[in-house]
């Protein structure tokens, strides 16, 4: 049991087209409910910490979370820094112990997106550290109506195998039609697959990996709306689509809002319910079982990685 790299999952998943959730933690009963439900289902498992976590919590509290998470449980746990926006963001992880992270150039232009990722390549892999990197830009599909408006913000399949080849990056996040938060579709949802399988042909042996992959369930939305809550027309990526993903060399699959809404829910829940209760601990205990049971979920029937540790 350890901190460990994505390596050996990411080949266990690509192999066997599966996906391993990696997912974004802020404080103590998020990281809880993560592992407890990886435990169950006895799952690989990314725990991914973004510079607004790391600013919400301090580093050394998530460090030592995680620390304490692995003691806890005896599992394996890859670190990853999400989203990290330079060079020195994904030093001070490496020097931190984090196992994976992901420089994201994707705002910058090709060429310097190439020579961004590159550096840290050279000084993740010396400490022995993988790393992500992203490509394209992830927009919803309604912003990228025609096949040159696609081609601007989505990820073109031959710069991704020419980005592969010049930074060495160990996996690539690829912008096929999703986009981070609970409003990620306004019509249908729709996913560019024939531009996933275009990559995965080029760089079959890179595994890929899916940001803003929530599905946004429908049970929390509508429990936070009940409880008092304002997030009308929230929907996500649906369930199918991930599990088509991963079919197609997607062996990363970001979940942020998810967490959100399944711990927003219970937490209103119980307020309204509860109106005299101020013990934290009598709303945070329902929240961290709903993540729980969430996740689990995800595991077992959209990610397909259980018993896949
Ligand atoms: O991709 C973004 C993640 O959902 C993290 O969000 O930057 O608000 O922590 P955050
Ligand atoms: P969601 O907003 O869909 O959960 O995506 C999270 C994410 O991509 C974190 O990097
Ligand atoms: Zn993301």
């Amino acid at each position: 049991m350890g901190f460990v790299t994505t390596k050996d999952m990411f080949a266990n998943a690509l192999n066997e087209n599966y996906a391993v959730g990696a997912f974004n933690v802020n404080n103590m009963e998020i990281i809880q409910g993560i592992v407890e439900a990886a435990q169950q289902e006895n799952a690989p498992l990314i725990l991914q910490v973004s510079a607004g976590a790391r600013k919400y919590a301090k580093p050394a509290y998530l460090l030592k979370l995680v620390e304490a998470a692995i003691l806890d449980t005896g599992l394996d746990i890859a670190l990853h820094l999400d989203h990290g926006e330079d060079f020195d963001i994904c030093k001070r992880c490496v020097d931190d112990g984090f196992t994976s992270v992901m420089i994201d150039g994707s705002k910058h232009p090709f060429q310097e997106n190439i020579r961004m990722t590159r550096e840290v390549v050279e000084y993740a892999h010396d400490k022995g550290v993988v790393v992500e990197a992203e490509l394209g830009k992830l927009a919803g599909i309604e912003d990228a109506v025609n096949v040159s408006a696609r081609d601007a913000t989505f990820t073109v399949p031959e710069e991704a195998a020419e980005f592969v080849e010049k930074t060495g990056v160990d996996s690539l996040a690829v912008a096929i039609g999703t986009s981070h938060g609970a409003y990620k579709f306004k019509g249908e949802p729709r996913l560019d697959f024939d531009r996933l399988k275009a990559i995965h042909a080029l760089i079959p042996d890179t595994p890929l990996v899916l940001h803003g992959a929530s599905t946004v369930l429908p049970e929390f939305v509508a429990k936070c709306n009940q409880y008092g809550g304002d997030i009308p027309g929230a929907q996500g990526v649906p369930e199918e689509m991930i599990r088509e993903a991963s079919k197609h060399g997607v062996c990363k699959v970001n979940i942020d809002t998810d967490l959100r809404l399944a711990m927003t829910a219970e937490i209103r829940k119980y307020m309204v319910e509860h109106p005299a209760d101020f013990d934290p601990r009598k709303y945070l205990a329902p929240a961290r079982d709903a993540i729980r049971g969430m996740v689990a979920h995800k595991i077992s029937n959209v990610l397909n990685a259980s018993n896949k540790r």
